[in-house]
């Protein structure tokens, strides 16, 4: 398979559900549970709407002291959450926004 044929995503939001060894980290905050609340909300959507969007949990990004913490490409949109449902709207409002 050649590099062009992989299609990208339109959008693509990685979740950090780290966690830490003593040190405040994103899983310390529900992170996974938010997650899965997000995966939900996308998964009832109808599938144009989902179509070309990846939702990625992922290790720690670097953003540790503003954790929980989520970032959406391309764009490089970043939120520092304090809720699931805070999260949900952060994706779903990522995902309808203009290309
Ligand atoms: S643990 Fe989530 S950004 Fe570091």
């Amino acid at each position: 398979m050649t590099q062009s044929a992989i299609k990208p995503f339109r959008r693509h939001v990685f979740v950090c559900v780290n966690t830490r060894d003593g040190r405040s980290a994103c899983e310390d905050h529900g992170a996974k549970e938010a997650l899965a609340k997000v995966k939900d909300a996308l998964k009832a959507l109808p599938f144009a709407k989902r179509d070309g969007v990846r939702l990625s949990q992922s290790g720690c990004l670097g953003q540790c002291e503003h954790g929980p913490v989520a970032v959406v490409y391309p764009g490089g949109k970043w939120i520092s959450y304090s809720s699931a449902d805070e999260l949900i709207r952060f994706v779903l409002e990522a995902i309808e926004a203009p290309d």
